[in-house]
């Protein structure tokens, strides 16, 4: 045991010297090579360019690139993508350039390259870490075999706001989820050597709070309280932190009225000084430059205040470049701040290995052997299947039986334009399949399905407009609404179940894409109802990027699957859910509200002094006149072909001592008729605390698969970490005292015990 104990000890020593011998071994590189550097150089490798290839979302685009590079004037490049065109891009950094300093090629490669999978809110719903992992690695070595090496993921912003777009592109709702997820992200897309050709360097974003805007309203002011941003909307950044991510995207909003990219307490005071972060900070689009209408000062002040404040990089608004070295001979910044951020861009070069090979990532023959492969495709399947969340299924409606006549109708149904989602810039929705095709191929010679579109997305030209700006979204048809609708209730009337596909198109969430009204648009609501009073078994499929306010459609339908916009190959894996083959097994990261005004809703919530714990309206608690406080679906929730048991939590100590643990198990059993599987979940609620405390807490999950009639005992460890929060000096600590722990399927669950924290 000694000598096993010895070794350990020997080989942490070894790796822990061979680390700090490669830090300084990158030091000196950096030195020396910053040495010979002149200031302009050095401002140089702050400036973040694209010529134009992603999506310009900010005022500005870049000009003379190409000169830019060869003066020394850009450390790195997005929107350039395909081994020729990097090629030729860091041809003139390294061959044409003073010093030959590679660049780095950044993207957002936000859920898949071009096997582009669900969007980030639905591999969320799966809750399955390993596969959420590899949707990273998979979409690292597509991107990485197309030349870049640094991507502009993940989002790890928490939301409690379903009017809010970029939801689409979180974890959802929760913390603890969160922080598991962007672990999985960074180790999914930087591996354990970043400098492989097919491991790329993360990007953690949005720093910070960006999902909390008022209103909703996208790039509007957050305010919060810091207990909160400890406790709620921090912790996924630390996590990603603690996986290693090499860089962190600040965000638009401003946190106690400093815009975030100029936030000192929060890029050097939080991130250096209090999370140890080594890596480079790059601003959001001409973030630094709308400093100016947040009132901040001209542009050479506000880009002046940015690195002094701890932001390295500048993206595509110049600010850095065009007026540091001014600011810098005014004396109103330092030569050393300067060094600073450009010794950290020129660590991450080193460390993804440019220096040693800034061809590294190019090799022609990559793209056709790693992009779009048949087993990335058939990933994409399995995932699309596992991240839709089932959340109603009346009378057992789904499965169908692969001899039914279907009536398939809907704007969504046959919609390639949409499958992809929100920020897939990379994705081609011509290859995309929608539900239709994958329906037919599935079904085969069986297939009985007609199909109808029975409405447009939205009527309105005007909406559509909006949402078309990066192509066609929403087609209106041209034939009427009439017209379609009858056409639709015509097939509904010969067949034995209606599958409508509705919901959102992919640009009515994501970025810049908030909405008032989370319902669906009027016209689709007419469509659903129509379909219901057929009188047939009504099955939705609903494409959404965010939670939407579905009580009239829940009391229509008989079956509701939420799909969210799931990615290329939506309709096969869409089809393996509708037909049985694939069990769903999805649960919600972000609670569904009865209607818009219950938002922001979220399960961990904090107790008030008024509480309402029934749906029953009471004078003076804190309740509505006209909704119940309980969510349409709660955070967790999810259902399955099959019916899952839990039996009562049982615990092996009632108390925990301040060093100690505890372990609370549950059975959980099988008793329905398919094998399926379940997201297990526990919760804790801190029953008496020094600051009010949530109702509930999601600590721990796992994913389980049962057979018909089998159990399994699920077994989680506390410790006092796990009942630790951030109090108002911001010290982490847990207080002893009185808990509860719920073990169930969703954090709707009253399956729980007590224990005590000792003192
Ligand atoms: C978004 C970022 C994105 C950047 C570059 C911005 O508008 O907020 O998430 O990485 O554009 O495309």
């Amino acid at each position: 045991m000694r000598q096993i104990i010895l070794l350990a000890l020997a080989t942490t020593l070894l790796l822990a010297c061979s680390q700090e011998e490669k830090g300084s071994e990158m030091d000196g590189f950096v030195d020396d090579l910053m040495s010979q550097m002149t200031i302009e150089e050095k401002i140089g490798q702050l400036n973040l360019i694209t010529p134009g290839g992603g999506i310009p979302t900010g005022s500005a685009v870049s000009t003379d690139v190409e000169a830019k590079i060869i003066e020394g004037k850009v450390g790195g490049i997005f929107g350039v993508t395909g081994p020729e065109k990097v090629r030729q891009a860091q041809t003139l950094a390294v061959e044409r350039s003073r010093l030959k300093i590679p660049m780095l090629f950044g993207s957002d490669v936000i859920h898949g390259y071009k096997t582009v999978f669900p969007i980030p809110l639905g591999l969320s719903a799966s809750w399955d870490m390993a596969m959420i992992e590899k949707t990273a690695r998979v979409a690292a070595e597509e991107a990485t075999a197309d030349g870049l090496n640094w991507n502009f993921s993940p989002m790890v912003d928490i939301s409690r706001d379903a009017r809010w777009g970029r939801v689409a592109e979180g974890g959802g709702e929760d913390p603890y989820l969160g922080s598991q997820i962007a672990r999985a992200m960074v180790r999914g897309y930087q591996g354990d050597d970043l400098t492989a050709a097919n491991t790329m360097m993360a990007t953690v974003k949005h720093f910070a709070l960006y999902g909390a805007p008022e209103g909703g309203r996208d790039y509007n002011t957050v305010d919060m309280s810091r207990i909160r941003m400890f406790n709620d909307y921090f912790p996924p950044f630390l996590a990603a932190i603690e996986e290693g991510a090499g860089s962190i995207m600040t965000s638009f909003n401003d946190v106690d009225g400093v815009p975030a990219s100029a936030n000192k307490w929060l890029l050097t005071d939080i991130l250096r000084d209090r999370w140890d972060f080594d890596g480079f900070v790059v601003s959001d689009y001409t973030s630094v430059n709308e400093m100016v209408d947040h009132g901040l000062g001209d542009l050479q002040a506000v880009s002046a205040l940015a690195l002094k404040a701890g932001l390295d990089m500048d993206m595509v608004g110049e600010g850095f470049l065009t007026t540091l070295k001014n600011s810098l001979d005014e004396g109103t910044v330092s030569e050393e701040a300067i060094n600073k951020a450009c010794r950290r861009i020129l660590q991450a070069k080193y460390q993804l290995g440019l220096f040693d090979d800034p061809y590294r990532y190019i090799d022609d023959s990559r793209p056709e052997n790693r992009i779009l492969t048949e087993a990335n495709r058939s990933f994409a399947r399995d995932v699309a299947a596992r991240s839709a969340v089932l959340l109603k299924n009346a009378n057992q409606t789904l499965p169908l039986g692969r001899h039914t006549r279907i009536a398939l109708v809907g704007p969504l149904a046959n919609n390639k334009n949409n499958m992809l989602g929100t920020w897939a810039v990379s994705g081609d929705p011509q290859m995309s399949v929608p539900l239709l095709e994958g329906l037919q191929k599935s079904l085969g010679t069986n297939a009985r399905i007609q199909y109808a579109k029975g409405a447009n997305i939205s009527d309105d030209p005007a909406f559509a407009e909006k949402v078309n700006v990066f192509g066609t979204r929403i087609d209106i048809d041209e034939r009427s609404p009439e017209l379609m609708l009858r056409e639709a209730l015509t097939m509904a009337n010969s067949s034995d179940v209606i599958v409508a596909v509705v919901g959102e198109a992919s640009e009515m969430s994501g970025e810049s894409s908030s909405r008032s009204d989370i319902t669906l648009p009027e016209n689709q609501k007419k469509l659903v109802r129509a379909l219901a009073q057929t009188g047939k078994p009504l099955v939705l499929v609903i494409m959404s990027g965010r939670p939407l306010a579905l009580e009239e459609e829940n009391e229509l339908a008989d079956a509701l699957l939420l799909t969210w916009h799931a990615g290329i190959e939506a309709g096969n894996g869409i089809a393996d859910v509708l037909l049985g083959v694939y069990n769903p097994s999805g649960k919600l990261t972000m609670t569904f509200p009865r209607n818009v005004g219950q938002t922001p809703i979220y399960y961990n919530q904090r107790v008030t002094g008024r509480p309402n714990p029934g749906d029953e309206f009471q004078k003076f608690r804190s309740n509505y006149l006209d909704v119940p406080n309980s969510p349409l679906f709660a955070f967790g929730y999810g259902l399955s072909y099959t019916s899952f048991e839990y039996s009562d939590v049982v615990i092996d100590e009632t108390s925990i001592q301040p060093d100690g643990q505890l372990k609370a198990s549950v059975k959980v059993t099988n008793t329905g008729d398919f094998e399926g599987e379940e997201v297990v979940q526990l919760y804790i609620r801190d029953v008496i605390r020094s600051l009010t405390p949530p109702v509930k807490e999601l600590k721990a999950f796992e994913k389980i698969n049962l057979k018909p009639g089998e159990s399994k005992e699920v077994t989680f460890t506390l410790n006092v970490d796990d009942l630790a929060f951030y109090h108002q000096d911001l010290r982490l600590a847990a207080e002893s005292g009185d808990f509860k722990v719920f073990i169930g399927p969703n954090s709707d669950t009253d399956n729980s015990t007590d224990f005590r924290l000792e003192e």
